[in-house]
């Protein structure tokens, strides 16, 4: 039983070399234009030489005011091509296909890149940190949906392979599917749920006619966002079939928000001896058994044993991989190979979440992509409070230089 290594053939007739995918992370090297910087381009020639079929990047932008963190690299008519091109280009080089992970951070923008950023409604982020948002008019939503297919395009002229629309998590499509946050009473808002994935369908559906059949088109759903009132397992598999109808390629599965962070889980909880691997892969058998697509699961996967099984029983087709790929960037070769049994796992050594300070594992990771990218490598001896510090500094630096960069945008 060696299906992570089987290839995938995609809808659109595209073939995947293996079942190992580079989630998107946020790698936050861009410049204060918005542009990849070398060592962001270097991070991705570390990924390309990997081994895995498909890289993601992290969050892409589609509107420079909207950006998920400063750093951020904006895939828009400003940005400058031959950095984009250079950084496709380095994580292709072994074989892998590139797939952009394009967003709008909604109400999860920070304050200081946008004090009053659009979202679905005027539901505030409860965090600090960001501001009040305004709701989206009905004639701002055609300018919205161009972005998206401006983006589209654009990553497909400079040699990515497809886009993933990133509806999880909390940002500006995720939220709108969320009872909770979207509270319209128009059409893309309130029941039935057709009227809260009215923009997420539109956009996928505008981005799908755009581009050409051969380019991939996926979408990041959220199976629930864990909140009381939000949205829900039952409905994800409602949104995913939904999906399905608009020629989607496939759909990558993940969960929780910036309010209820549920997609990085790391450690045991105190008291309990157990890690669990694969967090979501039960709420995903739902979701594949409603679908005729391939489905991608993402969160917490790390034994060969357990992909390899949670493929021969039908649970999911591409296993979505995180953190290991920060750790050891090339692990993914050496793990289709059988050197190794399981993907490096650091954070199961940290401490459980409630010790440590909000935030400070993912901040620890952030601050280790940084390094991979700059110096080659994660420096695994660094605690985790140390590294999150150091995060916080350098999101301190990249934010000062971005506003100076962009003091008349706002
Ligand atoms: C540093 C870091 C940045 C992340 N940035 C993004 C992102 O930009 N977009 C996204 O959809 N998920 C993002 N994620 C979530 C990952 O894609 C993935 O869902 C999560 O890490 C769980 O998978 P893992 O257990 O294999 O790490 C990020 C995770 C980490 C650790």
């Amino acid at each position: 039983m060696n299906n992570i290594n089987k290839e995938l053939t995609l809808p659109n007739g595209i073939t995947i070399r293996n079942r190992i995918v580079k989630s998107a992370m946020s790698e936050a090297l861009g410049d204060e234009n918005n542009n990849p910087s070398q060592a962001h381009i270097d991070l991705f020639a570390q990924w390309g030489k990997g081994g895995a079929g498909i890289l993601i990047t992290g969050n892409t932008p589609v509107d420079r005011l909207h950006l998920e963190h400063a750093g951020n690299f904006v895939l828009d008519p400003d940005s400058d091509l031959e950095k984009v091109s250079a950084l496709v280009e380095a994580g292709k080089v072994g074989g892998a296909k590139m797939l952009a992970q394009l967003s709008h951070a909604g109400r999860q923008t920070p304050e200081r890149v946008n004090p009053n950023p659009t979202s679905i409604s005027d539901v505030r982020l409860d965090l600090p940190g960001y501001g009040k948002p305004d709701p989206l008019t009905e004639e701002q939503i055609p300018g919205l949906i161009q972005k998206y297919i401006n983006s589209a395009k654009i990553a497909q002229d400079v040699g990515f392979d497809g886009v993933e629309i990133h509806s999880a998590h909390g940002y500006l499509l995720s939220s709108s599917l969320s009872p909770r946050i979207n509270t319209r009473t128009d059409r893309w808002g309130g029941e039935p749920l057709e009227n809260r994935a009215r923009l997420v369908l539109e956009v996928v559906r505008a981005v799908r006619a755009a581009v050409n059949p051969g380019f991939i088109v996926a979408v990041k759903l959220n199976t629930s966002d864990f909140q009381k009132g939000g949205f829900d397992h039952e409905e994800s598999v409602r949104v995913a079939v939904m999906l399905e109808k608009e020629g989607v390629d496939f759909i990558e599965i993940s969960g929780g928000n910036f309010e209820a962070p549920k997609a990085y889980t790391h450690a045991k909880k105190s008291g309990s001896t157990e890690i669990r691997e694969a967090y979501f892969l039960e709420y995903a058998a739902a979701i594949k058994d409603a679908l005729n697509i391939p489905l991608m699961v993402t969160g917490g996967f790390r034994s060969a044993s357990v992909m390899n099984d949670a493929i021969e029983t039908g649970k999911t087709d591409l296993i979505g991989i995180g953190r290991p790929f920060i750790t050891e960037p090339g692990f993914a070769a050496r793990l289709l190979s059988g050197e190794i049994e399981r993907a490096p796992a650091i954070e199961e050594s940290f401490p459980p979440g409630e010790d440590l300070p909000r935030g400070a594992v993912l901040g620890w990771f952030c601050t280790q992509i940084a390094r991979v990218g700059k110096e080659g490598h994660a420096d695994l001896e660094q605690s985790v409070v140390e590294g999150h510090q150091q995060y916080q500094t350098e999101i301190e630096n990249i934010t000062q230089r971005w506003v100076a960069a962009n003091s008349q945008r706002a």
